[in-house]
């Protein structure tokens, strides 16, 4: 198959999501768009200016006047803004101001790989891909503490379980675009799968739904 394709990959925080989808990107030659980062950036224009997150004028001011060079990944990290950001993501009117962005970044040209909550089920319906990657929250916390651990940080496990709850509640409970896997996405736990496990299980996925193959698989297998 050739043309543009849409692959859209949504699930919780900490499930690995973003790591697949750049891989996934990176192996069938498409831009990559993490979604998480516009709602980041909004949350992050909200506590620098003071103002609660919570507050629906404040958070709607800011994703109105958010700017693409304040989508920087480098900037956004850190469960703060993280939090920020979920609390951001539950007003219908910031979700509004945020799609044309990303519907925009995927029908430029070749198609795109999006991470996020409600990629497949809002921002691409017909999405030709849709994946749900999950994992138990856990083992999502057990992740994110190796991982901030890495980094040099001292992280406590029982508090990164907590937030990850609370967030995982918020998104999922909110009344529009909530967390949930589309009924036609294709759902990969990996609780018990490492990332290749998971990297292959996808690509097999996208391949033997539109019959595209990995332009640069051997790239993506030795980052
Ligand atoms: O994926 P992340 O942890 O960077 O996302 C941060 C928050 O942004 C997340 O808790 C909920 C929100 N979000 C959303 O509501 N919809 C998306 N498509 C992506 C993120």
């Amino acid at each position: 198959m050739t043309g543009p394709l849409v692959v859209t990959i949504d699930g919780p925080a900490a499930s690995g999501k973003s790591t697949l989808a750049e891989r996934l990107a990176d192996a069938l030659g498409l831009p990559f768009l993490d979604t998480g980062l516009l709602y980041r950036a909004v949350g992050r224009r909200v506590l620098e200016t003071g103002a609660d997150p919570s507050d629906a004028k404040e958070a709607l001011a800011a994703a109105t006047a958010l700017t693409p060079g304040e989508v920087d990944a480098a900037r956004l990290r850190g469960e703060e803004i993280g939090q920020a950001a979920s609390k951001v993501a539950a007003f219908p009117a910031v979700r509004e101001a945020l799609l044309p962005f990303q519907r925009r970044f995927a029908h430029g040209g070749e198609g795109a790989v999006l991470a996020g909550r409600d990629t497949g089920t809002v921002v691409f319906p017909d999405a030709a891909v849709k994946l749900f990657v999950t994992a138990t929250v856990e083992e999502r916390a057990r992740r994110r503490s190796d991982e901030l651990r890495r980094r040099g940080g001292r992280p406590i496990y029982g508090d990164i379980l907590a937030e990850l709850r609370e967030r995982d509640r918020r998104d999922s409970e909110r009344a529009v675009a909530p967390l949930r896997a589309a009924p036609d996405a294709f759902v990969l736990d990996t609780t018990r799968l490492e990332p290749e496990a998971t990297f292959e299980a996808a690509l097999r996925h996208v391949e033997a739904l539109t019959g595209r193959r990995a332009t640069r698989p051997q790239a993506s297998r030795n980052p």
